[in-house]
């Protein structure tokens, strides 16, 4: 259950009691690599359950994994995903509230106030959530937005504050992390290269997503269709082209994960009539739309292909 705006803390945007079933979904939405899936609800379900024994350990668990990546890659959907197969998982031992942080809440353009923002939620709000319920995972999407790389943030261009700010999300992930053993924090990040590397070095996971190759492009399009047809049943059999998937995957070299997913609602968009009534949509049409992307397809798949020798 959501709780409503005007009845959520500063710096938080969502909070939700897990599992719930319309949490159901973006977990299998996102195809990733094999294993990938495993090692992350894996981490988080470990730090879950047993993050108070293991704190004993000379290397702790600290309760945070970092999702990075390009935008479109599903970054965001699998962090709420794992939210809520971890709760799933540790249903048994009680149910876990999900934080859902808003990285843009604490602009830091004056001084000190961001920091002390950050040292609020940290200190106060997060605990005040995790004491709800026996399990608690904090997604931060973005946060870059409040991690900002100490060695290159230049005073010129990025105020005292945000090294401030900075310095206290490390202190309160180290605070958090040692007093609530059962709190995981997920975060996502566009920007790598703009993390702290105290903040990255504290990651029990680090996992990069990447632009998805052919294979997983056509699983993308399968799934997109097959959405639709849970509406329009004519589109089964379209669900079920695995050729006409491929041949749209390989025309896609380059694209991210987002972009696949709407070739179809695009294609259907693209045509009044289709749109009027979408059980219309057939190959022609689906492949019809991709001629429109000629140019953006050749300037992005030169990009991908020859840097990972994929898809030729
Ligand atoms: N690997 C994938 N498998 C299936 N669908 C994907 C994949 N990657 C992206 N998508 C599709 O793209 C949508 C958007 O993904 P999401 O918003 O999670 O990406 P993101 O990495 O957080 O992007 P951004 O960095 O722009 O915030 C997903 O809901 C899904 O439909
Ligand atoms: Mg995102």
């Amino acid at each position: 259950m959501a709780v409503s705006a005007t009845a959520l803390p500063a710096g938080v945007r969502g909070i939700h009691a897990l599992p719930s079933d319309h949490h159901d979904g973006p977990w299998d939405a996102i195809i990733t690599p094999p294993g990938v899936k495993e090692r992350l609800l894996g981490t988080v379900v470990l730090r879950l359950l047993h993050g108070r024994r293991l704190a004993t350990l000379s290397g702790p668990l600290h309760g945070l994994v970092v999702l990075a990546g390009p935008p479109g890659t599903g970054k965001t959907t699998l962090a709420r995903g794992v939210a809520q197969a971890a709760a799933m998982a540790v249903a048994a031992h009680g149910a876990t509230t999900l934080v859902e942080v808003d990285p843009h809440a604490f602009p830091s353009d004056m001084l000190g106030e961001s920091q002390r923002n950050v040292s609020r939620l940290m200190n106060d709000t997060i605990p005040e959530l995790a004491a709800r319920r026996p399990h608690t995972i904090v997604v931060i999407d973005e946060v870059e937005s409040f991690a900002v790389r100490r060695s290159t943030a230049s005073f010129e261009t990025n105020p005292v504050d945000v090294h401030r700010a900075t310095d206290a999300v490390l202190a309160g992930i180290d605070a958090v992390a040692a007093a609530q053993p059962r709190l995981a924090f997920v975060v996502t990040t566009n920007f790598v290269d703009a993390l702290d590397e105290a903040f990255v070095s504290r990651a029990d996971l680090f996992v990069e997503l990447t632009l998805p190759d052919m294979v997983t492009r056509a699983q993308i399009v399968a799934r997109s269709i097959a959405e639709l047809a849970l509406h329009w049943p004519e589109l089964i059999a379209l669900a079920q082209d695995m050729e006409l998937h491929d041949l749209l995957a390989k025309r896609t070299e380059g694209w991210d994960g987002r972009r696949v997913a709407k070739i179809a609602l695009g294609a259907i968009a693209g045509d009044p009539a289709t749109a009027v009534n979408p059980s219309l949509l057939d190959a022609g049409r689906l492949e019809g739309h991709l001629d429109g992307f000629g140019e953006v397809l050749r300037s992005t798949g030169s990009r991908s292909g020859a840097a990972n020798g994929e898809d030729e």
